[in-house]
């Protein structure tokens, strides 16, 4: 048993010392808790991960950090927490996916198909041509994905930086929502200026919560989405759009 014991701390040990400490103890312990690390150490283990630096976003359900592979390369890692987790919320959102038919019910089973469920919608969503951070893997409740950026630096986000070009910006951004619906059947759900990042054009993030069209409220988030994106424009000098002929013609396709 203690042998045992032993092993386990020394793992937790070794994940321990490739996680750059930039962050206070307490959020360190509270992110990094025994599982996650544990989850880490396979991820050096298997060479998905080289080290994990810098953490970008502290946010309610999950960090963000910049990481390295072996070969140098930058990625994104997004960790949900455990011990914040809304599960109520997200029972409402896992609800009638066929992808998701049987719910679980440990705590850690649904983070798993949560992270699970933001990598599939990642996939759905690049195979349908929209720009989203690429995803590489997923384990338990860690979400590994291309970084969206330069150097360890995180392009801003359409809410921390307005897009130099509005009107472009506004046109790919309701073309990437109309892809989605249309192509890949898909509704973001979340979908503000918080989740579109801006590198050589908008990136679409935060997926986690898409839901398919077969979602009894994926019409009410659909149009909430797309609400979201014309009322951030309306602050530009730009020709305003009405929100339901918007609506309208991106449900019939006139966004193509
Ligand atoms: N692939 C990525 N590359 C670089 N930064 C990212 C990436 N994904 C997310 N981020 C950063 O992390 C923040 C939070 O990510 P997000 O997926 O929106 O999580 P949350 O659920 O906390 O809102 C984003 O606003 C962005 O700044
Ligand atoms: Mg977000």
């Amino acid at each position: 048993m203690s042998d045992k014991l032993d092993r386990l701390e020394e793992r937790l040990d070794k994940a321990r010392m490739r996680i750059k400490r930039s962050e206070d103890r307490q959020v360190i312990e509270s992110v990094f808790d025994t599982k996650t690390l544990l989850t880490l150490y396979h991820m050096f283990n298997k060479g998905l991960l080289d080290e994990v630096n810098g953490v970008i976003s502290t946010g309610k359900e999950a960090n963000v950090y910049w990481a390295i592979q072996p070969d140098g390369t930058d990625v994104a890692i997004k960790i949900y927490r455990i011990a914040t987790f809304n599960f109520k919320r997200i029972t409402l959102y896992l609800e009638g996916d066929p992808r998701f038919s049987r719910i679980p019910k440990a705590r850690s089973g649904l983070i798993a198909a949560w992270a699970s469920k933001e990598f599939k919608n990642l996939q759905r969503a690049q195979n349908a041509g929209v720009r989203v951070p690429q995803p590489i893997h997923v384990q338990r409740n860690i979400l590994v994905m291309e970084f969206i950026g330069e150097e360890g630096f995180p392009s801003p986000t359409m809410h921390q930086e307005a897009p130099e070009e509005p009107e472009p910006t506004r046109q790919t951004i309701l073309k990437a929502v109309s892809t989605l619906y249309h192509e890949a059947s898909l509704v973001h759900a979340d979908l503000s200026e918080y989740n579109v990042m801006l590198w050589k054009g908008p990136v679409l993030i935060d997926i986690s919560q898409a839901v398919v069209l077969d979602h009894p409220h994926s019409e009410m988030f659909f149009e909430r989405d797309i609400r979201n994106i014309l009322t951030y424009f309306d602050r530009f000098d730009i020709p305003r759009l009405d929100l339901d002929e918007t609506i309208t013609a991106i449900r019939r396709g006139d966004y193509k």
